[in-house]
């Protein structure tokens, strides 16, 4: 049994002001993770920390070291945030940084080790994950996404837990919130799965729903909920479903 966990960085920090955590939120999310530490793998987003000094640098179009070097670095910081807010709840974390252990290959994951992952959670210790900067072999630089991070995970993994937590309370069409969502509901919904809030470079609510579906086809469902309502962390961990459902197309 493994669970997966990627709290977006919308939740964790201010997304329209540079390197700005939400103090308050982070500890308040290390709290709920603390109820059901078992077995769980955590990504989270880059916020303002990764989609900020990316933009600046025009990563991941351009093959920039200097922008590759600072956004790693700025990003850092945030998962060193997230990773002493769970220390402080009595939990056994350790940062894993993407930039060290994947090779991207057009801006898709072609090889990670995630032998170190599974060994550090047969231990009791929680692999703490994020969006990062990577190498991609074709093209230079690469920014891999938490999203795309859980996608993988949870397939070579076989998570039978996956949730993401955004700042929204699913996938919205209009004011109401999904249940479920599959492919075939993708045309219909076009309009309504644009962008993100802020400053983000990697695509979004579109972006996360296209890896979940990858994800859902090859047998795996996740959920989207909303994060920063209070104890929703906690309940998508235990199993709940708490937002909305990404499916395989029945
Ligand atoms: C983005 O990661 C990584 C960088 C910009 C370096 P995510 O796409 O997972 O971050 P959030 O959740 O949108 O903040």
């Amino acid at each position: 049994m493994v669970r997966i966990l990627k709290i977006g960085g919308s939740i964790l920090t201010d997304k329209s002001r540079p390197q700005s955590p939400r103090q308050e939120e982070i500890d308040r999310i290390a709290g709920e993770i603390a109820s059901a530490s078992a077995d769980l793998v955590l990504v989270h987003g880059a916020g303002s920390y990764g989609h900020m000094p990316a933009r600046k640098f025009g990563l991941p179009q351009n093959f920039d070291r200097e922008g590759l070097l600072q956004t790693h670095q700025s990003v850092k910081l945030l998962n060193d945030l997230v990773v002493q807010a769970l220390v402080r709840q009595g939990l056994f974390p350790l940062p894993v940084h993407p930039l060290s252990s994947a090779l991207l290959r057009d801006g898709r994951i072609e090889r990670m080790d995630v032998t170190i992952i599974k060994e550090m959670v047969t231990r009791g210790i929680i692999p703490v994950l994020h969006g990062d900067v990577a190498i991609d072999s074709s093209k230079g630089a690469g920014i891999v996404s938490g999203d795309q991070l859980v996608s993988y995970l949870a397939r070579v993994l076989k998570a039978d837990n996956v949730s993401l937590g955004t700042d929204v309370d699913g996938v919205l069409c209009g004011q109401v919130c999904l249940k479920t969502i599959d492919r075939g509901d993708l045309p219909r919904m076009e309009e309504f799965i644009g962008g993100s809030n802020g400053v983000d470079v990697t695509g979004g609510m579109r972006g996360k729903l296209m890896e979940l579906m990858d994800l859902a086809d090859q047998g795996t469902p996740s959920q989207i909920f909303n994060a920063s309502r209070e104890g929703l962390v906690k309940r998508a961990l235990a199993g709940e479903q708490v937002g909305t459902l990404v499916r395989r197309r029945a």
